[in-house]
């Protein structure tokens, strides 16, 4: 019998896809159409203090090989993902869900990460930290520095299990430093990867999203070897109680396996899911399932971060 289940934060999940923040989770009723599909579970939308309207339209299209979005963040609030996540714990106790999350400014942060503390709240925070954070600075986790001070902070006080979103690295040195950094905490996961910032995508002589004059995160079939590098990368220099969740260019089982592969314990579906709706999740884990069949695997501890490579 093959088994795609898999194991986040010592919680259990019958399958090791789900949908990835900002795709089919804005709300409860997008969440439970994915919570009642094959997905293993989900993760919101990423929450802000307060609903935020997002930037103008059009702000996301969907291009022959993946998409460019600059949505700006809308959200329905924090409170709005966290009620609906403390009835889910009431109604479906026995499952886990992923709360994403992230403050539009250091003290937003924590103030949102307090809150999170002292609910009710027992299932997996994701902290987003591919996020501008502060005019004039990058987003917080290329702002080495700031990150590193976020999660000092953060770790003072939260004691519920925490991960973060990052954004794809391009830097052996950046790997390492990054890493240097999340290994000094006691992070459940890393999220890798969230879109390839600022792309531009031309159709005839224009831009194709209004926001930054048509710049925007990239995602799809164009990410997937950063996506695959990051985690890898990163599942080479983590301390094993830290896990790697995989999000990037995933379309097919082949592509949940190479992310498995690179060391993967939960992969994330982003626009394939925004494409062709929750049955993806269906399709991609029947795909996985005859990939690992084919080969022999009945778990997926049985090839995850065993990647080859070519001998000297
Ligand atoms: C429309 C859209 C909205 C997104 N919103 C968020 C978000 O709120 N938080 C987040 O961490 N990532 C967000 N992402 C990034 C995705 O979670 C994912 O990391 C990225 O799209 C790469 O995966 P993919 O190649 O499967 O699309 C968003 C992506 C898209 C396409």
């Amino acid at each position: 019998m093959v088994s795609t289940s898999t194991q986040i934060a010592g919680f259990a999940f019958d399958n090791c896809l789900m949908n990835a923040a900002g795709v089919a989770c804005m709300t409860k009723e997008e969440l439970a159409e994915v919570k009642g599909s094959a997905a293993g579970t989900f993760v919101t939308k990423t929450a802000t203090l307060e609903f935020r309207q997002g930037n103008p339209e059009p702000r996301y299209q969907d291009v022959p090989l993946g998409s460019i979005n600059s949505m700006g963040l809308p959200n329905n609030g924090l409170d709005y993902y966290l009620d609906y996540l403390l009835e889910l714990q009431e109604s479906e106790p026995n499952r886990t869900f992923f709360l994403s999350l992230v403050g539009m400014s250091p003290e937003e942060t924590h103030t949102i990460l307090k809150k999170v503390q002292v609910s009710d709240f027992k299932g997996i925070t994701e902290l987003n930290l591919s996020c501008p954070n502060v005019p004039g600075k990058p987003q917080i986790a290329y702002d080495f520095e700031t990150t590193e001070k976020i999660l000092s902070e953060v770790f003072a006080y939260f004691t519920k299990p925490l991960g973060i979103k990052l954004p794809p690295y391009f830097d052996i040195v950046h790997f390492d430093q990054a890493a240097a950094i999340f290994n000094k905490y006691p992070l459940k996961f890393v999220n890798c990867v969230n879109s390839i910032g600022n792309g531009l995508y031309i159709e005839d002589e224009s831009v194709v999203i209004r926001p930054k004059n048509g710049f925007g995160g990239i995602g799809g079939q164009y990410i997937k070897p950063t996506a695959l590098a990051n985690v890898h990368a990163f599942y080479q220099r983590l301390k094993p109680e830290i896990q790697i969740i995989g999000t990037g260019g995933v379309l097919t089982g082949r592509d949940a396996f190479e992310h498995i592969l690179c060391g993967a314990s939960m992969v994330q579906v982003g626009t394939t899911l925004h494409k062709e709706g929750v049955a993806a999740f269906e399709r991609i884990t029947s795909e996985l399932k005859d990939i690992m069949e084919e080969k022999g695997y009945e778990s997926l501890e049985d090839f995850r971060g065993k990647l080859k490579y070519i001998e000297e």
